[in-house]
């Protein structure tokens, strides 16, 4: 598997029946089976070329009885008491938080890795009663990712093992450009994190770079600004 998979699949917790849901190629929910992770997978995909992708390289690895290819939209193609837990990586994190929200349930965790929309996705779990318990930053071909696990709050001892857990989101007002950074990144500071803020600031740069005089007095600009100045902040504090 690619790095950004691998880093994936490393936050992905032990359980009984786990969804990939875009599942594509197949190759996630085929490792899960491989490496004890799961001893159910469904792989779900709403379009038919990747499902068939994915079932065939289910089938070349004889795991047909044990990863079931399922297609159609989002978690729409399980059932109730089915799932233990869902991935959903490489999608929009919009597109997400609607697979979440339709259901047919609220499982016990969620893995996911956005490509867009964090802020709104870590909200929406967190208002959901998702407790964000690990987040990680996977640089891959170039390009850096993050991912996150959400577990439901009456299960964070199950999967965390720990009785009281700190939940650093609960305090964080809702306006925190660190729902978009990633809280939990910010606290541990993995080695890629320099690299991660800088993309980060440079993004912003090139949105400000890219506005006009006059485009220069709207809140926008001005919140590009603070946004810069923010992030140019958690660069210094590591240095302290
Ligand atoms: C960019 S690929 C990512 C594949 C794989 N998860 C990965 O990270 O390498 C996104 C996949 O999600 C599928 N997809 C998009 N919307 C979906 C939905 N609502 N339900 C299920 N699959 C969806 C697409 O067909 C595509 O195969």
């Amino acid at each position: 598997m690619m790095d950004r998979l691998e880093a994936v699949f490393s936050i992905v917790p032990k359980a009984h029946a786990i969804a990939d849901i875009g599942a594509d190629h197949g190759y996630l929910a085929v490792e899960l089976i491989n490496r004890n992770r799961a001893e159910f997978v469904i792989a779900g995909d709403v379009h038919k070329g990747p499902l068939e992708s994915a079932k065939e390289y289910v089938q070349s690895c004889g795991l047909t009885s044990k990863v079931d290819c399922r297609l159609g939209d989002g978690l729409k193609v399980t059932e109730k008491g089915e799932l233990n837990g869902a991935i959903c990586c490489g999608m929009g994190g919009y597109l997400m938080r609607d697979i979440v929200d339709a259901g047919p349930e609220l499982l016990e965790f969620y893995v996911l890795q956005p490509q867009n929309g964090q802020k709104e996705l870590r909200q929406y779990m967190v208002q959901k009663g998702y407790v964000i318990v690990l987040e990680i930053i996977v640089e891959d071909a170039g390009k850096l990712y993050t991912a996150f696990l959400a577990v439901r709050n009456d299960q964070v001892e199950a999967y965390t093992g720990m009785a009281e857990y700190v939940d650093v989101y609960q305090s964080l007002p809702e306006d925190s450009l660190l729902w978009s950074v990633g809280a939990l990144l910010e606290q541990e500071r993995p080695s890629l994190w320099p690299k991660y803020i800088e993309y980060l600031i440079y993004q912003r740069q090139c949105a400000l770079d890219g506005m006009t005089e006059q485009l220069s007095h709207t809140d926008k600009y001005k919140d590009l600004e603070r946004e810069v100045e923010f992030l140019h902040g958690l660069l210094e504090d590591r240095k302290k």
